[in-house]
């Protein structure tokens, strides 16, 4: 066993090792950035510790949680025992071995480095201890039992058992780090946390020691950042009239001069610095980051990083209004979504990337929605990013590595293609009208759940297919040069193997069999589509009608609307004659064949041009990357083009559902079924009533369908642009959304028993020991800290409205009294 381990170890690197911040701290260091030296106490060292004080597990394990006074007790008696014993001996003799040559000439931290920290909707932002400007081996050896020990924090037990973890689960590693006499500190986030834009770096800072930032108890500086530049967007400068600084041993507060309290701490150059830095830990993580960093005789130190864990909504028609033209039935909603969140869970682990708790799509007045972070988030491919050939070379190995399974994902979703069609073949023979109401029901559920488990992988391939022509993109763009690429790239991909080529082929065999036909064609040109089909006008071309029937069998799942209330080309075969029609009125179609060869050849021309401007060494792994782009591209395809199999699959069950219960007298028309909640249907089923509720559910649901169809959405849903009222207290904008409810002043500890549930609460400041009132409370309103102070990133995942440094709101508000918080714009109003 390791009693410490150095933050060069490859071993220090592990979570579970070295806790969320050691970890980091580590992977930092052996990427190149400007760590300060240290050490971790690693997770089994505080595992041995624990395993030598008698009685210590089952005082674990009786913990109760939601008994908030018997908990006090219980976790101040874990914490005496553990500061009251000593280490194991081999780890304090590795301590007390290692510690002089850290402390040579200064001080260091000794930090709380947890094992389940930093993760995503789980930052434990600041709920253990920290101990800064520690100056010799026994108190640091003590701030080591007392770090530990903070594992055990009323506040840090509440919290893992909101976040639903066993009272065992975590463990506590250790930090030991040389000091930053840092004269300016702070934290940095790689992307706006509160508009959720991804292009701007947000800095809090203050004078003296970061922990007055993190923690909130003071007066910052805000800047909002361009990340590509540093140049400065936004500020807000505030009094810091204290700073925190290193002491003799431990820290002390002094009086800052009130010229610099009101000056801004940083200067243009810093913020351009931070800036720098902040992209680079990001793209060295291929995520957002939310960094601590501090400022010292000029150099920029790096003290933490962690992945930036809540990402405010932002409802745009973006990206769905091209897949999902019209207004969504309530009943293809409710089947669907579920799939595509799974999908999105599993496609997000299969790409190594953090998982994303909110919600991708929504549905705003029956139309569907995306979100907008969450997209550009996960699909624009930073990973991958890189500005010269250089770069590339020496990114080249990792991302082969990090990227094997792009290439082995077309490989397995073909063998699972072959299961999930089978399947469907089996649920495709069953004849509806034999079953019992329960077995249709039971039906539409298998469908369902055969959709899913074929669904999983399908939104990595379409989000890798984005991702492998960016970085395709770029490539001949550095190649080509800006001028050329667009043609190049093209010329690249002027021709895949798609589906949709393959349809589109059998369309033009039909249209040459029309056109070989001139009365057919008068026939098709001039006669009604639906009445030619209805009246069975083809029947007299019997060499037409059979091929239109093969291609039906072949192509009929085609969707017309994403939509299954919408029948697909098989249920209204005259959609497909309307595209005849339309080619026999154009006249003189040339075959795709043809025009296929001429791009096939233009296509290879370009690639020799591509593969010959490609350096040497890049030459396989270009290649690779243009075969990929292809693959995917065909693969993305064929994917929706499998998946809409399932459409006429549970369309049938869900009319032959929507017929039986016409009979009951619960729908008009069998069809109306999509207008009932997946609940409702289920209710419906399983329970066998008649139901007057459901009648009026999908009476009402209808009527707001079609008058859905007749207007326009608005392309950004839910914006609050309204500004706001006159009179309001202003802040800084620190938890997104809008709440209202009665104030609730608290000024400190004394008063939490106090606190009534459901009310605003306002506080001077939102330090860890606070954060318990937040699962009460409506909304927060705060006098000191910024955005980036720990308070607000717990308001962000709690998921309540938060408006920080507030001057003076402590007396400008009065219990009781109703106010609207907005912690989107940073404002207050009184109701
Ligand atoms: N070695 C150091 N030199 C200078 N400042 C330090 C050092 N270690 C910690 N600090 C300051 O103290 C702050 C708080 O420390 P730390 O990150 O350990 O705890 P926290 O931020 O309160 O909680 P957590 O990071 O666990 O959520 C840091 O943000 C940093 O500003
Ligand atoms: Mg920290």
């Amino acid at each position: 066993m390791h009693a410490l381990l150095e933050f060069p170890d490859p071993a220090a690197t592990e979570t579970a090792v070295s806790g969320g911040k050691g970890a980091s701290l580590a992977r930092l260091t052996q990427g190149g950035f400007g760590v300060p030296t240290g050490v971790i106490v690693p997770a089994e060292s505080y595992r041995a510790f624990l395993a030598t004080i008698p009685g210590l597990a089952e005082l674990i394990a009786a913990l109760t949680p939601e008994d908030a006074t018997r908990l006090h007790a219980q976790c101040a008696d874990i914490r005496t025992r553990l500061t009251g014993s000593p280490l194991p001996p081999a780890v304090d003799a590795a301590l007390r071995e290692r510690l002089p040559a850290l402390l040579a000439g200064g001080r260091v931290s000794v930090r709380s480095s947890a094992t389940l920290e930093d993760l995503v909707g789980a930052a434990f932002a600041g709920q253990h201890d920290t101990y800064l400007n520690v100056a010799d081996v026994d108190d640091v050896i003590d701030a080591v039992r007392r770090c530990f020990a903070s594992l055990w924090e009323d506040r840090a037990v509440r919290y893992r058992h909101e976040k639903g973890f066993a009272p065992d689960a975590a463990a506590m590693a250790v930090v030991i780090q040389r000091m930053v006499r840092s004269e300016v500190a702070g934290v940095a986030f790689s992307m706006n946390p509160i508009t959720g834009a991804l292009d701007q770096v947000v800095v809090n800072a203050a004078y003296g020691l970061g922990e007055t930032v993190v923690s909130g108890e003071g007066g910052i500086d805000q800047f909002v950042l361009a990340k590509r530049t540093g140049d400065v967007i936004e500020q807000s400068i505030s009094a810091k009239e204290h700073a925190l600084v290193g002491g003799e041993n431990g820290t002390e507060r002094v009086a800052v001069d009130a010229e610099r309290a009101n000056a801004s701490c940083l200067s243009e150059a810093d913020l351009r610095a931070l800036a720098d830095m902040v992209r680079r830990v990001e793209r060295f993580y291929a995520f957002p980051q939310d960094v601590e960093w501090a400022l010292a005789e000029g150099d920029l130190h790096l003290l933490q990083s962690r992945p930036v864990t809540e990402f405010p909504e932002r409802w745009t028609r973006d990206e769905s209004a091209e897949r999902f033209p019209s207004p969504v039935t309530p009943l293809t909603w409710d089947f669907t979504m579920d799939g595509f969140h799974e999908s999105l869970t599993y496609s997000l682990e299969l790409m190594g990337l953090p998982p994303f708790r909110g919600a991708w799509f929504d549905r705003f007045d029956g139309y569907v929605y995306g979100n907008q972070t969450a997209v550009q988030l996960f699909t624009a491919g930073q990973q991958v990013s890189f500005e010269s050939m250089d770069e590339l070379r020496g990114m080249r190995e990792t991302l082969v590595e990090q990227y094997r399974w792009v290439q082995e994902l077309p490989v397995t979703w073909a063998r699972d293609l072959d299961r999930y069609l089978l399947a469907l073949g089996r649920l495709g023979a069953v004849q509806l009208p034999a079953l019992t109401d329960e077995q249709v029901w039971r039906q539409m559920r298998d469908i369902d759940a055969l959709g899913r488990a074929y669904f999983l992988p399908n939104i990595a391939i379409s989000i890798t297919h984005g991702i492998l022509h960016r970085t395709l993109y770029r490539l001949v763009h550095l190649l080509a040069g800006a001028e050329k690429a667009p043609v190049l790239y093209d010329a690249l991909n002027s021709f895949s193997e798609l589906k949709t080529s393959l349809v589109n082929g059998d369309l033009y065999r039909l249209y040459r069999l029309a056109v070989a036909e001139p009365a057919l064609s008068s026939l098709l040109r001039d006669t009604d589509r639906r009445r030619v089909w209805d009246d069975r006008l083809l029947e007299n071309y019997p060499r037409f009608l059979s091929a239109f029937r093969r291609f039906l069998d072949d192509h009929g799942h085609r969707e017309v609307e994403f939509d299954t209330y919408v029948p697909t080309w098989s249920g209204q075969p005259w959609v497909v004659l309307e595209n005849l029609r339309l080619m026999l009125m154009q006249g003189d179609v040339p075959d795709p064949a043809t025009r296929e060869g001429d791009l096939r050849a233009r296509q290879s021309a370009a690639e020799r041009e591509f593969l010959a401007a490609v350096p040497e060494e890049l030459r396989n792994f270009s290649a690779e990357l243009l075969r990929l782009a292809r693959a995917y591209t065909a693969l993305d395809d064929l994917e929706h083009y499998q998946t809409t199999r399932l459409n006429p699959l549970s369309r049938a069950a869900a009319v032959e559902l929507g017929a039986r219960l016409v009979k009951r007298g619960v729908l008009p028309v069998a069809e109306d079924v999509f207008f009932l909640r997946k609940r409702t249907l289920q209710r419906l089923m399983e329970e066998g009533a008649g139901d007057a509720d459901a009648t009026a559910e999908a009476a009402e649901n209808r009527a707001a369908y079609e008058q859905q169809r007749a207007t326009q959405p608005p392309r950004v849903w839910g914006q609050d642009n309204a500004p706001p009222p006159e009179g309001a207290l202003r802040g800084l904008p620190g938890s997104p959304g809008a709440a209202e409810g009665p104030v609730c002043l608290v000024h400190g500890v004394e008063d939490f028993a106090r606190f009534v549930p459901g009310s605003v609460l306002v506080a001077r400041t939102t330090n860890p020991a606070w954060t318990p009132l937040f699962y009460s409370a409506v909304a927060v309103i705060t006098e000191s800290g910024g955005p980036l102070s720990h308070g607000a990133v717990t308001a962000r995942e709690v998921g309540i409205p938060a408006v920080m440094a507030v001057h003076g709101a402590l007396s400008a508000l009065r219990d009781g009294e109703v106010v609207r918080v907005n912690g989107t714009q940073g404002a207050v109003s009184r109701l």
